[in-house]
């Protein structure tokens, strides 16, 4: 059959902006199976475990690089009081969590746990604190629990606790949603909130805090405008007042009205392009909220933060609505592919992203089935693009066929999508083909140097429907072969529905 083609010109020898490695950060709440069952199942449990943390996780986590991961939430986070996750752990108290099932919280999993997995992780802690329901007292102290060395109150109690030495943490979220489940405020009255929270949160000794500033949802850029207004100095060259370093962004990728989502796994090639269409709006999204920013901080100092982003399905039939438990199949794949390109493209401004979220909840990596772990397709893109983490972009000038753009509702989507980028000499091309039916020919136009031993790999399936089961994972990455080399071009004959990544050496 036929298909679509596109021409990608990449020039090996003009480096673009650095990808932050922390584009490709996770997120763990306490919310279904992603914490307790997930990552957390006790140190009595009959699943291997160190400490209570699952070791099947904790390794199929680090074989993606994992570089931060975001905890406790979400909406828990501003309902979530750290002092209760501390000490021994029969003693704590336990809570209803209001806003995920009504269940009960046991605080089992709490400071000590996250930052114990976060070490065997090697990922960097992103924690953040309560707004909405704590104190500016509480939120100061839990800084000063975590982070500070020598003597004081919080530095005893975290010593009672068994914690000798600080802990690093950067990574720190003014409260989250703000606008919503994170107390329903007006951006002005979070604005000033933010202002007065930051300037508690201490830098301790060497410890210095990357501040983030609960952003807008979707394209609320008003609530951005508010937000940098507080940060700048408008028409003058000084440096943003430092009350926050970052502001951040959530956008889902839904494919029907909030009431009917639509299933994660029972979807018709019509679905499958509305999500894809929902998914590529991402790109309007940082472009509109960077646009704002470029206005108050054009040196582009203060960071935009995607720290909740993926798909968003009903969730599987017969679980609990409160769990937001759904499959994952291909079609997710290919959403969290073309999200990498879109944030390779806006790597300058982008600082962070997190997808949402790590184990069992929405889009996730993995999946556990009591002592079963599954990968899920998305997993495995985030596997083939560990090589974009920390690597200099490399601009991917794209030129399609007419035949690659389809309308969709009121959109228009392109069916082709790519991004490159080089770190110690090593490239590594993104392509993605989202033409439902069709194979899309693509050529690699290498300008300015060559591409040495390049080699291929590919995720797709028979059906977009097809998802991994802890018997059967047919989503998985594979080599490719198919790969023409032809003076100065590269030229691959993408299958339908498919991920495909070339790496070789920058010579
Ligand atoms: O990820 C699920 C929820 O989505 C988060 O708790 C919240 O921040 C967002 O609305």
């Amino acid at each position: 059959m036929s298909g679509s083609s596109g021409r990608a010109i990449i020039n090996l020898d003009i480096e673009g902006p650095v990808i932050s490695r922390h584009l490709y950060g996770h997120f763990a709440e306490h919310l279904g199976r992603c914490v307790y069952g997930g990552l957390w199942v006790g140190e009595d449990s009959p699943i291997p475990n160190e400490g209570g943390l699952r070791l099947d996780v904790v390794e199929a986590l680090r074989a993606l690089d994992i570089p931060n991961l975001r905890w406790p939430g979400g909406c828990f986070a501003d309902e979530y009081h750290w002092k209760d996750g501390i000490g021994p752990r029969e003693d704590r108290p336990r809570m209803v969590n209001t806003h995920w099932g009504n269940v009960e919280e046991n605080n089992h999993f709490g400071t000590h746990e996250f930052l114990a997995l976060c070490e065997l992780l090697g990922a960097e802690p992103y924690i953040s604190g309560n707004v909405g329901s704590g104190t500016v007292r509480e939120m100061s102290e839990w800084v000063e629990y975590l982070t500070r060395d020598g003597d004081s109150p919080m530095v005893a109690l975290r010593r009672a606790n068994g914690r000798e030495e600080p802990w690093r943490v950067r990574f720190w979220g003014l409260g989250n949603e703000a606008w919503g489940c994170g107390g329903n405020m007006r951006a002005d009255y979070y604005a000033d909130l933010a202002r007065q929270y930051a300037t508690y949160c201490r830098d301790h000794g060497d410890n210095t805090l990357y501040r983030i500033a609960a952003g807008a949802s979707d394209a609320d850029y008003a609530w951005t405008e508010t937000l940098m207004r507080q940060i700048s100095c408008f028409g003058c060259e000084a440096t943003p007042k430092n009350f926050f370093q970052a502001l951040s962004v959530h956008y889902y990728t839904l494919t029907g009205p909030w009431e009917a989502k639509g299933s994660a796994t029972e979807f018709t090639t019509e679905d499958y392009y509305r999500t894809m269409a929902a998914a590529a709006r991402m790109d309007r999204i940082i472009q509109g909220h960077s646009t704002v920013m470029d206005a108050y901080d054009p040196a582009r100092r203060v960071g935009l933060v995607v720290d909740e982003w993926g798909t968003w399905f009903d969730v599987e039939p017969g679980t609990n609505p409160g769990f937001l438990f759904q499959q994952n199949t291909l079609r997710d794949a290919l959403v969290a592919s073309t999200h990498f390109d879109i944030f390779h493209r806006h790597a300058e401004r982008l600082a962070m992203a997190n997808l949402a979220q790590t184990v069992n909840v929405l889009q996730s990596v993995l999946l556990t089935d009591g002592d079963r772990l599954v990968r899920t397709p998305t997993y495995h893109v985030f596997e083939m693009n560990r090589g974009h983490q920390d690597a200099t972009s490399l601009p991917v000038h794209l030129t399609t066929s007419d035949d690659a753009r389809r309308p969709v509702g009121d959109a228009t989507l392109t069916t082709l999508s790519a991004s490159a980028s080089v770190r110690d000499e090593a490239v590594l091309v993104s392509l993605t083909n989202l033409d439902a039916d069709r194979p899309a020919e693509v050529t690699l136009d290498l300008r300015g140097g060559t591409l040495a031993e390049p080699t291929a790999r590919i995720l797709t399936a028979d059906r977009l429907q097809d998802h991994n089961t802890p018997e059967h994972s047919p989503v998985s990455a594979r080599p490719f072969t198919e790969l023409r080399a032809e003076k100065g071009t590269l030229t691959l004959t993408l299958p339908p529905h498919s991920f495909v990544t070339v790496s070789g050496r920058r010579a």
